[in-house]
């Protein structure tokens, strides 16, 4: 398959394209949906196979024996991450929303706080408030067109009622790639606060040219406070799989987990398993090549035309599909520019204020759908902002 097929997705129950009319004002009829984070390209063939012997099998009863599913996740984590798993910490959740809830939840107390880098996925914030534990918003520094990590300010932030700090990594939005010695600092960070250190990684296969993505659970002195989290959800596009990997390996904390699960009477979805297991594979793997090449020609086609704007910065992605624009400079209000990004330009994108502290200038748009829709895209935008040129 070619990554420049056109996919028709509406009438399918696809959130990013059927709702965006109702959730943006965008008109289904002639509108571009660049928010939620799913792709418009279909899974790798070795996934939708294994969708097909499913189905040509046509008995669809409760799934046993995960152990070629748990290898799988081995074999991946191994060679494309150089992380060794034991499959005996791998717990299956329905994704990773889902994994951050069960988190807060068996780790933390309700008045507790939990610690985000802000901005970050909008998600976390959610959950942590829904199970009525409080967000405390450490700020991202921006400088340079790019998000640093702010320990010193953020040591005096703590009051000591903070008990657990989810890291994003890589970071959405903004599509940071954590080094080694900032990984280190996050690590040190958490044991000088003595917080959970939840590491969501969900986008570690999506990351561009030179930069390389760095597990959590590979730095030292780190593995008896943390929970790391994957998920071949974003990188093969299943995310209506709902499921995903939280991965403990201290003894103590995946006993509570496990016990936390049990209460809960969690248990696997068999399509998702069937699916992460396909996918997993070399052939897979040989798909994400492909398309990280793909999303890396799509965002330079972006940055380009978007930079070409007075005003406008998209920040440039190391990783993820997500980018990430500054309309601060246009000097307009977070009203005008949405308007003109949303009725002018008709495109549907998140909002920055959704992400918490830093947010309110920024737009994301989602850049994985085929080259001459991101070409469409930018071509709307240089006609919504011409007045700046
Ligand atoms: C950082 C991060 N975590 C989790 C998710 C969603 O995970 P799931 O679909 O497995 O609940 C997203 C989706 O964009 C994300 O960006």
């Amino acid at each position: 398959m070619s990554f420049d097929t056109i996919i028709d997705r509406f009438g399918t129950h696809s959130v990013k394209w059927d709702m965006m009319e109702d959730i943006y004002g965008v008109p289904a009829k002639d509108g571009i949906p660049m928010w939620v984070a799913d792709m418009d390209f279909r899974a790798p063939d070795c996934v939708q196979n294994a969708i097909a012997k499913m189905h040509e099998h046509g008995v669809y009863g409760y799934y046993g024996d995960d152990s070629s599913y748990r290898n799988a996740i081995c074999w991946w984590m191994q060679n494309r991450h150089g992380w060794t798993v034991d499959p005996d910490d791998i717990f299956t959740t329905h994704g990773l929303v889902n994994g951050t809830a069960l988190c807060v939840d068996t780790f933390t107390a309700p008045g507790d706080g939990v610690v985000l880098m802000t901005p970050v996925y909008h998600a976390f914030a959610k959950v942590i408030r829904a199970n009525n534990r409080r967000v405390v918003e450490c700020d991202l520094s921006y400088e340079n067109g790019r998000y640093e990590m702010d320990f010193d300010t953020w040591d005096k932030q703590m009051d000591g009622s903070e008990k657990m700090l989810i890291l994003c990594s890589p970071h959405n939005p903004g599509g940071r790639v954590w080094t080694k010695d900032e990984l280190e600092g996050v690590a040190a960070f958490a044991k000088r606060h003595d917080l959970i250190l939840v590491s969501d990684e969900i986008h570690h296969d999506l990351v561009f040219g030179g930069a390389r993505h760095i597990p959590m659970a590979t730095i030292e002195g780190i593995s008896d406070r943390l929970i790391m989290m994957s998920a071949t959800t974003k990188t093969f596009n299943i995310a209506g799989s709902h499921s995903g990997n939280v991965i403990i390996h201290d003894p103590d904390l995946r006993a509570k987990f496990a016990a936390k699960m049990a209460a809960l009477g969690m248990s696997p979805n068999s399509f998702g398993l069937h699916m992460a297991e396909a996918a997993y594979s070399p052939e897979g793997a040989a798909w994400i090549d492909d398309l990280i090449a793909y999303i890396d020609g799509n965002r330079q086609v972006f940055d380009e035309g978007i930079n070409s704007i007075p005003g406008l910065a998209s920040m440039k992605l190391e990783a993820t599909y997500l980018a990430w624009v500054d309309f601060a400079g246009t000097g307009m209000t977070r009203d005008e520019f949405t308007k003109r990004v949303e009725r002018d330009a008709k495109i549907a994108i998140n909002h920055g204020p959704t992400f918490g502290s830093g947010g309110d200038d920024f737009l994301r748009f989602n850049l994985a759908t085929p080259r001459s829709i991101v070409e469409q895209a930018v071509d709307r935008m240089q006609a919504a902002f011409a007045d700046l040129q």
